[in-house]
């Protein structure tokens, strides 16, 4: 078999864990090849050690058929392996290409050739269909575009084999469409991947073979045409995984969340917002469903207090709270699940326990006096990773080390946990396996039932259909229609998203 990578027997230890224990990975040349595994299981631990940002304890690696030591990065790129991370790595006030040749600066009498540099851009984003701005700069691009600079920087670098850890959890449904096909064109070019994802549809979709791995060990490697999500579910989790939610239905109570007229402006003071109006009932879980780039992210920022709104209002119980500052909001008795954990959700160098009271740490019994009491915080912290089975090998670990899913898990339990009357929820299962959505479904499903209001906002319409009582759809800055689970279809919601079918709440 002719193998362009080799990952045999690796292991990889943290202090208090082994995050890869024996694990064997083994790719075909020109195949997409999955890899499949529960919230940390090692996936990102494994695919640092072959990008030589981790030194394994033991096992060997070969590319194309050759033994070889990846000791770093750079031996990583001259050996054609490229690696697009989980969390971004550009520099912000860059622009696309002196990002993409950032330390492989082409040089003109000792001065960098930026000319020249465009140019090799410019021809690669044409061989993939990796459309970007070459001029442009990364604070002012999308999520999607950064993740084609990604993915640009491995090409300029010469990359053979491409790493993607989890490439589609940031994106919306559109891009990953785009996604899929730069990754068959890739394919197409001749190179190879490994593809990281918590998706079985993907997998499904666009793999060749799937290596699955649970708690550090790998379980196997299967064909995708010979398997199926359920199969694949159960291998990864141990256990079988039921996809849809029981629920009974909601019993609405009094309106919480009450929005009225209102009206925000981005940055570029473009109305995102546009005179909405939108109420949540206690005891209802109300999903908010739209494309991405309608105001949904306004809407909520608006409420959570991260941004001005210039007209309109937003009551909490009747009691106003249009902006408030993100404080005076969170102690009105509002929960939010932000869509950036990393900018909004943890401190990452803050170690777990002391994230998990971020809003509640000068209140007792956490603080009295002014003075933190560690004892009952980490009491507290210790109890919620529990409940939420956030895997880390202790409180004390700062968040940074924690995987991905496992930092979603913690800021979901903390925002859970402090018994708000409203939850917003913006993309909470972003990034988890299926056995952590399952548990997240239903905890949202149980708050409900304790009475508290829940807005969900998500672009997963399995999501949206499986956990919300009402479905408001949000169309260039204002709700066009409301539509209940049982009434509707994904293909119905697809068209009113895309704001071609419009239909008044009420009318049927
Ligand atoms: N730098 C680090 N220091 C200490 N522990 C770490 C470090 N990186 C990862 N770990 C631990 O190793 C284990 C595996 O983590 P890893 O990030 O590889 O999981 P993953 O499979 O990528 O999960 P996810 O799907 O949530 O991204 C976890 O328990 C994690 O806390
Ligand atoms: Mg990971």
């Amino acid at each position: 078999m002719d193998y362009v990578i080799e990952m045999l027997d690796i292991r990889k230890e943290f202090p208090g864990i082994v995050a890869n224990d024996n694990i064997t990975l083994q790719v075909q040349k020109g195949e997409i090849h999955a890899l499949l595994g529960e919230n940390g299981a090692g996936k990102s631990t494994l695919m640092n050690v072959l990008f030589g940002l981790y030194q394994p304890e033991k096992g060997e690696i070969k590319v194309r058929g050759e033994k070889v030591k990846i000791s770093d990065p750079n031996v990583a790129n001259r050996l054609g392996i490229g690696m697009v991370h989980q969390h971004f790595m550009l520099v912000d006030k860059f622009t696309v290409t002196e990002n993409i040749i950032l330390g492989s600066e082409p040089k003109k009498k000792g001065t960098v050739d930026l000319k020249k540099a465009e140019k090799e851009v410019e021809r690669l984003s044409e061989l993939y269909g990796l459309k970007v701005d070459p001029r442009a700069k990364i604070r002012d691009i999308s999520v999607g575009m950064q993740q084609r600079v990604e993915i640009l920087k491995t090409l300029y670098r010469g990359a053979e084999i491409l790493i993607f850890d989890e490439p589609t959890a940031v994106l919306t449904p559109q891009e990953i469409k785009e996604l899929i096909e730069i990754m068959r064109a890739l394919i197409r070019e001749g190179k190879s991947i490994i593809l990281i994802t918590h998706k079985l549809k993907e997998i499904m979709q666009v793999c060749d073979r799937c290596t699955v791995i649970r708690k550090g060990k790998g379980i196997g490697t299967v064909d995708v045409a010979a398997t199926n999500p359920t199969e694949l579910a159960s291998l990864m989790v141990g256990r079988e995984v039921t996809f849809s939610t029981d629920k009974t239905p909601a019993n609405p109570k009094d309106v919480t969340l009450s929005v009225k007229d209102l009206t925000v402006k981005d940055a570029r003071q473009v109305e995102m917002v546009k005179n909405l109006s939108l109420d949540v009932k206690a005891g209802e879980i109300v999903g908010l469903a739209g494309v991405d780039g309608n105001g949904q992210s306004e809407l909520i920022e608006a409420i959570t207090g991260l941004r001005k709104s210039s007209s309109g209002s937003i009551h909490l119980n009747g009691k106003p709270i249009t902006n408030l500052t993100p404080r005076k909001v969170t102690d009105a008795g509002i929960s939010h699940i932000p869509q950036d954990r990393h900018r909004f959700g943890l401190v990452l160098d803050f170690p777990v326990g002391e994230n998990m009271v971020l809003q509640t740490y000068n209140k007792k019994p956490f603080s009295k006096n002014g003075i933190l009491n560690y004892k009952e915080i980490y009491k507290k912290a210790e109890s919620l990773i529990k409940e939420y089975d956030v895997r880390t090998p202790s409180v004390y670990t700062k968040a940074r080390a924690l995987s991905g899913g496992n930092q979603q898990k913690a800021i979901i339990g903390r925002e859970v946990d402090r018994s708000p009357d409203l939850i917003i929820a913006a993309q909470p299962t972003r990034g988890l396996d299926v056995g952590a959505i399952e548990f997240i479904h239903k905890k949202l499903i149980e708050e409900r039932d304790k009475g508290r209001a829940v807005l969900l906002l998500s672009f997963e319409l399995d999501e949206i259909m499986n956990l919300s009582d009402r479905i408001a759809v949000m169309f260039d800055g204002k709700i066009v229609s409301e539509v209940k689970p049982e009434e509707t279809t994904e293909q119905e919601l697809g068209l009113l998203m895309a704001g071609s079918k419009q239909q008044k709440a009420g009318e049927q």
